[in-house]
């Protein structure tokens, strides 16, 4: 097992990431000495695969559990689901001393996370999180929420799990598409912060595609670490935050205007990043080997890295990014790569280069 430490001064915990740890999760909610009745909130995939195995751990360690059931996908993360949770939780007398867990992917972390920071002004929360990119990425960082009709994300709060555990052992019911998608944010960190590990990515994938847990669990630890050391020197997103969001700008971008499930999340921002890199060729100093590098990695990944546009998507496309909630004073800003591993947020791309781009050209002229 590998341990994690999240650094928040005293709203400081523990990511667990090893293969087995579900089985261990009362023993560990025990430890933190946490009140006798809980939620554990999953979603109808989830919930057949592993929701009884949370439970009995929970019984085992003296918890009285309650199993909350929300309808799998993005749909769930939803003011309704909402207080679907909260009845529950009042139903089965939660306390301030209570805690819910959350057993599923990114979308149940969102959601339990905000009913705990929500509910009774705050109950304790811990997450196990139960695909790829829950386990490195939206479990690390205490942003939850839920969506409202205009938009993703637009209700929410930033609120610390308790402790985060990621068994490996999940993951091996995950569809491929949706692992390939979580690798979209593993190879993402090597390009913004780390380039030995992105050259370690380079080397292992067949490894870590092949599920193999000593990769992986190094894999997972090195993404939290990452995560928790730029989300612990910017908590609420004022600066060095932004550097998580590369390749997001157009990633979100492609898809709003795709309509929303046909591309995952991953495979939007593997193909927003091979963008981003070739913006940063253009105009950022990124070696066009190194943009190669980059390109190949998500291609062996599995995951997109081009999208064919017709001129008026192509403009649909740049709407979309004005309107992205993280444009400031009507000027989308990039983050763009200087080398592999070496990034600076807020640059300002003119229009026509990012025209250029989506048009396919990604070579200095
Ligand atoms: N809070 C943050 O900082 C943050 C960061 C990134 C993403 N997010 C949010 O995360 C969500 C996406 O998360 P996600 O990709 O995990 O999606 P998800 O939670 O919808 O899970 C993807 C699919 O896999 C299924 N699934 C989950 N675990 C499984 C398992 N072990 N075996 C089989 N099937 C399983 C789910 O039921 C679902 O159908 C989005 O809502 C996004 O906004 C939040
Ligand atoms: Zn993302």
């Amino acid at each position: 097992m590998r341990i994690v430490p999240v650094r928040l001064g005293e709203r400081s915990y523990s990511i667990k990431i090893g293969a087995g740890l579900l089985a261990r999760l009362g023993g560990e909610c025990a430890r933190l000495k946490l009140g006798r009745r809980a939620a554990i909130i999953t979603d109808a995939n989830v919930g057949p695969l592993l929701a009884s195995a949370a439970q009995n751990s929970l019984l085992a360690a003296g918890f009285d559990p309650v199993l909350i059931t929300v309808p799998a996908g993005e749909t769930a993360k939803n003011l309704k689901f909402v207080q679907a949770c909260y009845d529950q939780l009042a139903a089965h007398r939660l306390d301030r001393q209570s805690f819910v867990a959350a057993l599923g992917g990114g979308v149940v972390g969102d959601l339990a996370g905000f009913v705990a920071a929500t509910y009774l002004r705050g109950i304790p929360f811990v997450q196990v999180p139960t695909t790829l990119l829950s386990q490195v990425d939206s479990s690390v960082g205490g942003k939850v929420g839920v969506n409202l009709a205009a938009g993703k994300n637009l209700v929410g709060a930033f609120y610390q799990p308790r402790l985060v555990l990621c068994d490996l052992e999940t993951l091996k019911t995950l569809p491929p598409r949706q692992f390939a998608s979580g690798l979209a944010e593993v190879i993402k960190y090597g390009i913004i912060y780390d380039a030995p590990f992105f050259a370690r990515l380079e080397r292992h994938l067949p490894r870590l595609l092949a599920g193999e847990a000593k990769v992986l669990t190094a894999v997972i630890a090195r993404c939290c670490e990452i995560k928790a050391q730029v989300v612990g020197q910017d908590e609420t997103e004022g600066g060095l935050r932004a550097i998580l969001n590369f390749g997001h700008t157009i990633g979100h971008a492609i898809e709003n205007i795709s309509g929303y499930g046909k591309y995952l999340h991953g495979e939007a921002i593997a193909i927003g990043q091979v963008l981003a890199a070739g913006l940063s060729v253009l105009q950022h100093g990124l070696a066009a080997a190194e943009s190669g590098r980059i390109t190949r990695l998500f291609t062996r990944a599995g995951l997109p890295v081009s999208i064919k546009l017709t001129p008026a998507q192509r403009r649909k496309l740049c709407t979309a990014m004005l309107l992205d909630k993280k444009v400031s004073a009507g000027e989308v800003k990039f983050v763009l790569a200087k080398r592999i591993g070496a990034v600076n947020y807020g640059c300002r791309v003119p229009q026509a280069l990012i025209e250029r781009v989506l048009a396919g050209a990604s070579k200095p002229v």
